[in-house]
């Protein structure tokens, strides 16, 4: 990595170099490795605040950095967003119930280099709902994912999950997008869930962001709670969203956190 002299393009997004890649692929692997080894520990009668307390154990374990705690003043190493949170929920005293789902969103730094990476859990038997707004989300991320290579633009990764998510009657928030990251957290470009083909920046190879659709079984609005983080759906309607940190190939994209075990969705076992 060359800090100094870093390429950045018109739109102001970084284009790293093919060595940084494997910073990414470390970084990445750790967030991803702690998702896998927080599963066994959502269940109905834990708290959040419980769960958080395991993953900033586990941050430490692995010797890399949280990049949450102590960020714009959040004092947590993982979001928590239970049913009809949408997203930054605050751990705490909230003891999950069967049925509950939730997503766990958790970045960590090592050597520099920030991975980002969140999936849905459910704490006991899930409900056929649930199954399918986890399900579309899922495979909207997966959408975008795929429309993620060079000379695709922005608006066709997010024209891929908006399309998905409406043809199955659900909702795309608007009100939080994915985010350019390598050696910082949040960097250009906003990367948007919604849009239209063509639109929007023109992808190349080195540029590295998430992608991390939040979806809606009812409406898209969403308001943030009085305590500056917790973003709810306004109607009350449960929310699902699943996050992968990638980055541009000369054909296509590498995904830096997927699952060390196969286990990114919470179905697949
Ligand atoms: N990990 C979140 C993201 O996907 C950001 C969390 S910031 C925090 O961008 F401060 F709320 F933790
Ligand atoms: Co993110
Ligand atoms: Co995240």
């Amino acid at each position: 990595m060359s800090d100094g002299k870093a390429t950045v393009t018109k739109d102001g997004i970084r284009i790293y170099q093919e060595a940084d890649f494997a910073g990414m692929h470390a970084a990445g692997k750790v967030a991803a490795q702690i998702l896998d080894d927080i599963a066994p520990h959502v269940f109905p009668g834990q708290t959040t605040g419980q769960i958080d307390k395991l993953i900033t154990e586990m941050v430490e374990a692995s010797g890399s950095t949280s990049a949450t705690i102590g960020y714009k003043g959040y004092h947590h190493a993982s979001c928590i967003s239970v049913n009809h949170v949408v997203c930054h929920g605050i751990p705490g005293d909230k003891v999950l119930k069967n049925g509950d789902i939730l997503n766990i969103d958790v970045t960590v730094i090592v050597d520099g280099w920030f991975g980002d990476t969140s999936r849905m859990y459910v704490a006991g038997s899930l409900s056929r709902k649930a199954e399918r707004l986890i399900q579309v989300t899922h495979d909207s991320l997966m959408k975008g994912i795929e429309a993620a290579r060079p000379g695709n633009t922005f608006g066709d990764i997010g024209h891929a999950i908006q399309s998905y998510v409406e043809k199955n009657r659900m909702s795309v928030v608007r009100d939080f997008c994915g985010h350019g990251l390598g050696l910082v957290f949040h960097a250009p470009p906003n990367v948007l869930h919604y849009g239209r083909p063509g639109t929007g920046s023109t992808l190349e190879e080195g540029m590295f962001f998430t992608i991390e659709p939040m979806v809606n079984l009812g409406r898209p609005e969403t308001k943030v709670l009085a305590d500056d983080w917790t973003a709810v759906t306004r109607d009350k309607s449960l929310s699902a969203q699943f996050e992968h940190s990638i980055g541009i190939t000369a054909d296509g994209c590498d995904i830096f956190t997927l699952s060390p075990s196969g286990r990114f969705h919470p179905t697949y076992g």
